[in-house]
């Protein structure tokens, strides 16, 4: 896939961009505790405390959303055909391997698919540019605002900028990075705590 082809028309971007929601959240499902029951230490550590999520019943080819310290956390359980179309974003990604910024991709994402599991994505759906909240564009082919050999991936409607099926940002958009990778790990086959990857 060159770079040109995944360049969006400027009047477009123009246009799309006034839909943009910096930091959204909206649509996000509940998966803290409702702090809003607890005293206000407790609810402070509420807020920041790990999340645990129920992965069990996401179909393949599915995205969950769920919030974690008032972020968008999208969990994506990726097809074999999801997990193949990586091979082919792989030379048209700024950073294929992850390795700009340790900070945003933990050690055990840094590889191919950026998870711990191929089957499930986890990441902070939340713009690497300016803090935007992209919308999954799941379905590969042509559709608008996308290039038209488009494997499936998010597209930011701020300014623009496009990420593949591992969160990986395409060259010359203007995020700096990858969708960042939060601390996450597995406590069961169907069940992820996010916010925290120690041992337990
Ligand atoms: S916030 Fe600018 S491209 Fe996403």
């Amino acid at each position: 896939m060159g770079d040109s082809e995944q360049k969006v028309d400027s009047s477009r971007r123009t246009a799309i961009g006034v839909t943009c929601a910096i930091g959204a959240v909206g649509g996000v499902a509940a998966a803290v505790p409702f702090v809003s029951t607890f005293a206000p230490s407790e609810r402070a550590r509420a807020a920041g405390a790990p999340v645990e999520v129920e992965i069990g019943e996401i179909q393949p080819g599915e995205l969950k959303r769920v919030e974690w310290r008032g972020k968008p956390v999208w969990i994506l359980r990726r097809t074999t055909e999801m997990l193949a179309s990586l091979k082919k974003t792989d030379d048209a990604v700024a950073d294929p391997k992850s390795v700009r910024d340790p900070n945003n991709t933990p050690e055990y994402a840094r590889n191919e698919y950026r998870s711990i599991k191929p089957e499930y994505l986890v990441v902070v759906g939340i713009c690497t540019h300016l803090g935007c909240s992209p919308s999954d564009r799941l379905t590969p082919g042509a559709q608008p605002s996308l290039p038209d050999d488009w494997q499936g991936g998010f597209l930011c409607p701020c300014h623009g900028s496009t990420f593949d099926l591992a969160g990986r940002v395409f060259k010359n958009k203007p995020a700096p990075d990858n969708l960042p990778v939060p601390p996450y790990k597995y406590v069961s086959d169907t069940r992820l705590i996010i916010g925290s990857d120690d041992k337990a």
